[in-house]
Formats: C-alpha cells, sequence, structure tokens
C-alpha cells in the first residue's frame, strides 16, 4: 500500500516523485488531492488516467501563495480582493491565464483560463514549497465517486496509482473549495463550497453572479464549460491518411512525408503522450493554412476515451456550443 504517514521525510521524498514526474495523493484542509507537476504534460496525463475520466476536465492548480498564483494567472483586483481575504484557504479563483505560462495545457484543458488556489494544510504547504512548483490536483477520487477525506478513502478509489499517499489524518473540512470565476468586474459562483456566498460576497461588496446568468467563464451546464478550446478548422475523423490540402494530426508509426501541417500525437502510439501533446497539436494545425485536419484514428481504451471525447467535439458542427 502505499500510504505514509505525512513525516518530514515522506514529505521530503513524495516532492521528489512530484519532480520527477510521479503522482502523489495529498490532503488539503478541504478534501485529498491527486497532484502532479502542473507544468508537465506527461504527468498532467497520469491523472486522468488514474482517475478514469472519460474527458478532459481542467484541473486545479496549487500553488505556495498568491505570488505564485500572479505568475500562472491574471488576478484584477477583484480576484486579489477574494485571494488577500481567503488564501490560504478553501477558495479556488478562476482567471485568464497569463501567456507562455509554464502550465502544461493538458492541466487547463486547453482553456484561455486558469483554477488557482493556495490551500491552507500543513501537509499541501509542506509539498509545495518542498516540490518548488504548481501542483495540478484533483479531488483524489476516481471519476464519479465522491471526494475523499482520509488517506484510506484514496486508496480504496486508486490503489498504488499514486508514488504515495501522504497520510495526514481526516481532512479537517471534507467539502470542495468554493469556486468563482473572475472576469472583467464580474464574479461568478462555479461551485459551492466551504467558503459560503454571504462570505464571497461581503468581501467582494457585490453579489455573485449566478453560472446560468453566464459570466464569460461560466459553465454552460453543469459539467460543462462554455469556452473549451474550439478549433476553427474541421476535424476528419478516423482518417487512414490525409487528403490533398489536409492538416494531418497522426498516432502511432506513420510515415511523415505528408506535404502539409503535420502533428504526431505520439510516434510509438503511447496515448499518456497522446494526451500530453493533444491541446498544443491541435492549437499548431489550426494555426496552419489548412482548412480541415485529418485525425489518425485513436484507441478508445484508457486515456484514448477522453482524447477522443475532445476530437468529438472538436469535430461537431458547432464546436463554439460544446
Ligand atoms: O477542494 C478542492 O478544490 C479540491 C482540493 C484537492 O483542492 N480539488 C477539487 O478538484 O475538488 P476537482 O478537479 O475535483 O474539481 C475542480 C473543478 C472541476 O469541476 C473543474 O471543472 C473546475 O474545477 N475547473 C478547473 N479549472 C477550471 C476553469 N478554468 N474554468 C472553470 N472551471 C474550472
Ligand atoms: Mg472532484
Amino acid at each position: 500500500m502505499p500510504i505514509e504517514l505525512a513525516t518530514n521525510d515522506a514529505v521530503e521524498i513524495a516532492a521528489r516523485a512530484i519532480r520527477s514526474g510521479q503522482l502523489v495523493a495529498f490532503p488539503t484542509e478541504t478534501v485529498y488531492g491527486l497532484g502532479a507537476d502542473a507544468t508537465c504534460g506527461l504527468a498532467v496525463a497520469k491523472i486522468y488516467e488514474a482517475k478514469q475520466r472519460p474527458s478532459f476536465n481542467p484541473l486545479i492548480i496549487h500553488v505556495l501563495d498568491l505570488q505564485s498564483a500572479a505568475q500562472y494567472g491574471n488576478l484584477n483586483i477583484l480576484a486579489r480582493r477574494l485571494a488577500e481575504t481567503f488564501w490560504p484557504g478553501p477558495l479556488t479563483v478562476v482567471v485568464p491565464r497569463t501567456p507562455q505560462s509554464k502550465i502544461a495545457e493538458l492541466a487547463t484543458a486547453g482553456l484561455e483560463t486558469i483554477a488557482l488556489r493556495v490551500p491552507a494544510h500543513p501537509v499541501a504547504c509542506a509539498l509545495l514549497r518542498q516540490a518548488a512548483g504548481p501542483i495540478a490536483a484533483p479531488s483524489a477520487n476516481r471519476s464519479g465517486h465522491v471526494s475523499p477525506t482520509s488517506a484510506a478513502h484514496v486508496c480504496a478509489d486508486l490503489g498504488d496509482a499514486p508514488a504515495f499517499i501522504l497520510d495526514g489524518g481526516p481532512t479537517p473540512l471534507g467539502l470542495e473549495s468554493t469556486i468563482v470565476a473572475v472576469c472583467d468586474q464580474q464574479a461568478t459562483l462555479l461551485r459551492a463550497g466551504a467558503i459560503t456566498r454571504d462570505e464571497l460576497q461581503s468581501a467582494l461588496g457585490q453579489s455573485l453572479l449566478e453560472p446560468c446568468r453566464g459570466g464569460k467563464y461560466a459553465p454552460a451546464a453543469p459539467g460543462q464549460l462554455a469556452r473549451h478550446y474550439a478549433p476553427r478548422s474541421t476535424l476528419r475523423l478516423n482518417a487512414a491518411a490525409p487528403g490533398i490540402g489536409e492538416a494531418w494530426l497522426a498516432f502511432g508509426p506513420v510515415g511523415t512525408a505528408h506535404q502539409g501541417a503535420f502533428f504526431n500525437l505520439s510516434p510509438s502510439g503511447d496515448l499518456r503522450e497522446a494526451a500530453a501533446n493533444l491541446f498544443a497539436a491541435l492549437r499548431e494545425l489550426d494555426a496552419s493554412a489548412g482548412e480541415a485536419i485529418a485525425v489518425s484514428p485513436i484507441p478508445e481504451t484508457g486515456l484514448g476515451e477522453a482524447i477522443n471525447d475532445r476530437l468529438r467535439r472538436g469535430a461537431a458542427p458547432n464546436p463554439s456550443a460544446a
């Protein structure tokens, strides 16, 4: 069993595991998180794999303080007011990503926004300090299950997918963080959580918008994000080969004789590598001159299901509504 009592030594070893691209489950004041180096696409792909989620949901990026948060997200006055009032603590803010941010695109599922949180739990803070970088971490449960509030819950759900499960006892709050999206001078409550609406509104000095009334970053429906990156070009899925004028999004050992724009998600046919490359590949081919992108078949197994889900949305007639 990968459960380790969260001693200083264990946290140090776990931080090394994070830096080397492995997964570590750790306690926060809300629930246990399943963490990976947020700057490493391959490590982030392991999170989706372990959770067995059939689609890519953007992850919360955990950082040590407001100053680090500001490296990855543009926090305007409103977002800073929230951060200064509630961080460290159970609040996640969704703000525009900074350009050239080092965060892997897979961690934010290709969105222009990023969810940031500074946790208050001593083990989470020690891990962040020692890992010396941002940690992407969803709740450490298998997709569709409830969030874990003890190391034993994590182990029951994820087994030995994490290299370590740092046991810091039961989580004090037991409820996920509140998520607020801040766009211009408006704040939208995306997920109710440990910090209440009243607490937020009194810190903001204004009312929160409801997600259905739609701030720019609000989900169109529960679990559905309005602003997923939608390619401009048409995607032609399960293509054996590209046609004339088409860009080619390949997978597996294919020849590279193609004249047009070309990106191989994984020449060796590794789905983890393909997931890590997916959003950057779509952007790159989309920026090329071709009107359409031919996409090689991708197996529906493991991470392939989430990759295909994303590609199917991109191929739908009106992807901006997906
Ligand atoms: O308390 C918590 O927030 C825990 C601990 C581990 O920090 N984490 C957590 O993560 O609950 P997760 O992945 O289970 O839930 C994060 C939610 C998802 O529903 C995701 O859609 C949303 O945050 N989210 C992340 N990035 C977003 C973005 N850019 N825009 C809108 N929603 C976002
Ligand atoms: Mg969750």
